[in-house]
C-alpha cells in the first residue's frame, strides 16, 4: 500500500510556508532586493537554467488592470510535486527536465488521433498574451502575462469525435528528470481533466510562455494548461498526453484525497476546503489579505457553464 504523506498544500493553509519569508530567505540568500523589488535570480542558480527564448505574441483583450506579480515569485514560489513537494523545490531541481524536443500523443474519441510534435500541435506564429490570476487552492494568488493559443484551437485541430464529453490530461513522469517521482506523494503520472465545454471555453489556454519568454521549466515547460477560473491544482504542467473520452477521467488530486479535491474545483469562496477557509487570499508579494471571487472573477465567461449545477456537491 502506498503510504501517502501529507505535505504542500494538503496542510493547514497556516501551516503552509508563508510565502514573504520563503522568498525573503531566497533573496537574502541570493543577495539580492528584498521581496516586492526587482528580485534578482540568484547567478549560481540561473545558471543551471536554460536560455529561455522570447516569444512574440498579440496582446488579447484578456488583460488586467491589476498589478503583475514579480517574475521571481512566479518562477521561484512553485507547486510542481515531480520535483519536490517544498515551493522552493521546483526552481532547485527543474533544470533536469529536458523541454526539447517535446511531443504529445493525442489519443480516444478523436479524428486526428496521433503522436504530434508540440509544434505541430501549437501555431507559434499565432501566440496570444493574456493576464491572468492563478489561484491556488491553499489561499494564494498570483497575476502572470501568460503566453498561449486557447485549448479550443488544438482541440479543434484534432477532431473531438460526437461522443467525446470530457478531456483528460497526462504529465510526464519520467524518473531520470523528476526526482520527486520517487516518492509515492500522488499517483504518478499527474493527471487532470475538463468537460469538454470547459476545455472549449475560450479562457482555458494552453500556455507555452510567461513574462515575454519560453515558460521556465518550474512553471511547466514546455507546455501546461491555465484554467483561470479553476483552483490551480487544474492547470497540469508538462502535458504529454492529451485523451478525448466519453466518461469523468479519474485525476491525481481527486483519487489522493477525494473529499477535499473534487473534479469541479472552481474556485468558489462559498465552499470551504474541509480543512481551511476559501473565504480570503494573499497575493504574493503583497501584504494582508483580499476577497476571493466566485470563479476567480471570470463568472461572466464561465458561469454559464454551470447552469443548474449544485456547486457545493460538485466541489
Ligand atoms: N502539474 C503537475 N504536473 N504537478 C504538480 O504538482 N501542481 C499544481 C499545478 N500543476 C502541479 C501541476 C498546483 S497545486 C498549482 S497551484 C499550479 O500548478 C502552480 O503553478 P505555478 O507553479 O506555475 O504557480
Amino acid at each position: 500500500m502506498l503510504i501517502k504523506h501529507k505535505k504542500g498544500w494538503q496542510e493547514t493553509e497556516n501551516s503552509v510556508t508563508d510565502e514573504s519569508v520563503y522568498i525573503n530567505r531566497r533573496t537574502v540568500m541570493a543577495g539580492a532586493a528584498a521581496l516586492g523589488a526587482a528580485a534578482v535570480v540568484p547567478s549560481a542558480l540561473a545558471q543551471r537554467d536554460r536560455v529561455l527564448a522570447p516569444l512574440a505574441a498579440r496582446p488579447t483583450g484578456y488583460n488586467s488592470n491589476e498589478s503583475l506579480t514579480p517574475e521571481a515569485a512566479v518562477t521561484q514560489y512553485n507547486n510542481y510535486y515531480e520535483f519536490g513537494t517544498g515551493k522552493g523545490d521546483p526552481f532547485q531541481n527543474a533544470w533536469q527536465l529536458q523541454p526539447k524536443p517535446w511531443s504529445i500523443v493525442v489519443d480516444g474519441l478523436v479524428d486526428k488521433a496521433g503522436t504530434y510534435a508540440l509544434e505541430d500541435l501549437i501555431d507559434f506564429n499565432a501566440l496570444e498574451d493574456r493576464i491572468y490570476r492563478l489561484r491556488c487552492v491553499e489561499a494564494w494568488s498570483m497575476v502572470v502575462p501568460w503566453i498561449g493559443v486557447s485549448l479550443a484551437s488544438v482541440l479543434k485541430k484534432i477532431e473531438p469525435q460526437s461522443g467525446a464529453k470530457y478531456v483528460r490530461f497526462e504529465t510526464l513522469a519520467d524518473r531520470a528528470q523528476m526526482p520527486g517521482l520517487r516518492w509515492p506523494v500522488l499517483d504518478w503520472p499527474y493527471t487532470e481533466g475538463l468537460r469538454l465545454d470547459e476545455a472549449m471555453n475560450d479562457l482555458t489556454l494552453l500556455a507555452v510562455g510567461l513574462y515575454g519568454k519560453e515558460i521556465p521549466n518550474q512553471n511547466g515547460a514546455p507546455v501546461r494548461l491555465v484554467v483561470p477560473w479553476k483552483y490551480g491544482f487544474k492547470s497540469i504542467k508538462s502535458i504529454v498526453r492529451i485523451t478525448l473520452t466519453d466518461t469523468q477521467p479519474d485525476t491525481s488530486w481527486n483519487i489522493s484525497a477525494p473529499r477535499e479535491y473534487g473534479f469541479y474545483s472552481n474556485v468558489n469562496p462559498d465552499v470551504d476546503h474541509p480543512r481551511w477557509s476559501q473565504k480570503r487570499e494573499r497575493r504574493i508579494g503583497e501584504f494582508g489579505r483580499r476577497e476571493t471571487l466566485k470563479f476567480n472573477g471570470y463568472g461572466e465567461m464561465v458561469a454559464d457553464l454551470y447552469a443548474g449545477m449544485d456547486l457545493r456537491a460538485n466541489y
